[in-house]
Parts: structure tokens; C-alpha cells; sequence
């Protein structure tokens, strides 16, 4: 790596409101690009969700910048047991700023409500908090690329870190990679708990995929994740 890289990777980790570097000796601490590396593990030892706000700023750090209307931070309750990670946002959520308030959000909304009050939950979807693995719109809602996604989870790692839920749902492929790191396809994850740091991950459809199946097998699935995550949060 040469002095000029060095640096911008400095610079990179300072804006992030990180003032101390220690190098590991895998291959994310050499290689931040690396394809299948999501959310490395840096923060600063004093944070909170504004300060994270404030660090990402007007971001210019990855070219989702170029396209973009508005940067989607996330939205909910901040000290939620519950957090839900997608992928990124879409028309309606760049147009607002919001999280899933499109027509993938009115059914992760559904879900979550509707779940909730069949199961004697008294929570909303206002109980939970909502966020991205990539902050910016991807152009024609094309899936995150790998720098993309690593770029932006520094922010993730550390709302995830701030907020540390009870639980993390993670809603489809692009947010499952984020958070396992894993190669495996969602069909064999989904319904299952994993770990990620030491918080519980519970793997599940993204809604959007859910709008396009016409057979009900995967929404009956994605219901009984639910059903599941929802009991193990706040039973
Ligand atoms: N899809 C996502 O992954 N996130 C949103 O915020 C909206 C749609």
C-alpha cells in the first residue's frame, strides 16, 4: 500500500470520528476492499446515533453519493430491542429520507403490526428501529456492491453497536452478507438464529422479494420468522 493510500485511508477513518487505528492481522485489516468483508469492527469509544449522523454528513465517500436525493440514516425508536437492517433504500425512501416507506415498507409494516397483535404483542413497527446496510439509493435499486457496502457498514456497525438490541432481523441476502459474512443462500439461513458480535440475528425474506412471490410459501415463512423474532424479543 503506498503513503498516498495510507493516508486516505486515515482520513477515511477520522471522518468516521475514529482516533485510534490497531491492525489485525486478517485480511480485513490489510484489505478494507476485500468482496464478502462487511462491517468492520470500528467505532469510536464514546458514541451515540446523532454522532454517527453528524460523522456520515453530506457522505461523498462512495459513488451511491452521486445519485442520491436524500441520505436514509434509519428511523424508530433508539433505544428499540428490536432492529431490522435491509438493504437500501429505493425511489420513495431517497425521495423521504425514511427507511421502508415504500411498498416494501407498508408490508414490512403489515408484518410487523399485524404479527404483533395476533401474538398478544403490544409493540408497532414505531417500537422498533429500521435501517440500511447502504445509506444511499443504489442506481435502478441494483444491488450494493462489496466496497459500497463495506464503506457504508462502518456506519451500520456502529448504530448496531449504540443501539445493541436484543435482537437483529436481517431482511434478505444484501443484509444477511452484511452482518455473517456468510456464502451460504438465504433458503438455508432463513428461520434459524445466528450471532452477530454477541446480539442474535434472525434471517428472513426481504419484503420486496415477498411482493413478488405468487406462491404463498415464503410469505408463510417469513410470517413464522417473525412470529419467532417477536416472541423471542418481548415475550
Ligand atoms: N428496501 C430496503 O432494503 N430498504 C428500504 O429502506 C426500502 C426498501
Amino acid at each position: 500500500m503506498t503513503r498516498e493510500q495510507i493516508r486516505s485511508y486515515l482520513e477515511f477513518y477520522r471522518d468516521l470520528g475514529i482516533d485510534s487505528i490497531y491492525r489485525r492481522s486478517d485480511a480485513l485489516a490489510t484489505c478494507p476492499a476485500k468482496p464478502d468483508v462487511a462491517l468492520p469492527d470500528l467505532a469510536p469509544k464514546v458514541d451515540g446515533l446523532d454522532q454517527i449522523r453528524l460523522d456520515i454528513g453530506d457522505c461523498k465517500r462512495c459513488r451511491l453519493s452521486e445519485k442520491r436525493t436524500n441520505i436514509v440514516f434509519g428511523s424508530g425508536n433508539e433505544t428499540a430491542k428490536l432492529v431490522f437492517v435491509g438493504e437500501g433504500p429505493g425511489a420513495d425512501e431517497d425521495e423521504q429520507g425514511l427507511p421502508f416507506v415504500g411498498r416494501a415498507g407498508q408490508l414490512l409494516t403489515q408484518m410487523i403490526d399485524n404479527t404483533a397483535a395476533k401474538e398478544g404483542i403490544p409493540i408497532t413497527r414505531a417500537e422498533v428501529y429500521i435501517c440500511n446496510v447502504v445509506k444511499c439509493r443504489p442506481p435502478e435499486n441494483r444491488t450494493p456492491q462489496p466496497d459500497e457496502m463495506e464503506i457504508c457498514g462502518q456506519f451500520l456497525y456502529r448504530q448496531l453497536m449504540t443501539i445493541r438490541p436484543k435482537a437483529i432481523c436481517a431482511l434478505g441476502s444484501t443484509a444477511m452478507k452484511a452482518l455473517l459474512n456468510s456464502k451460504e443462500g438465504i433458503t438455508r439461513l432463513r428461520g434459524k438464529w445466528h450471532k452477530w458480535r454477541d446480539i442474535p440475528v434472525m434471517i428472513t425474506y426481504h419484503p420486496s422479494y415477498l411482493l413478488r412471490q405468487y406462491n404463498q410459501t415464503a410469505r408463510r415463512e417469513a410470517w413464522e420468522d417473525l412470529k419467532a423474532l417477536l416472541h423471542f424479543v418481548y415475550d
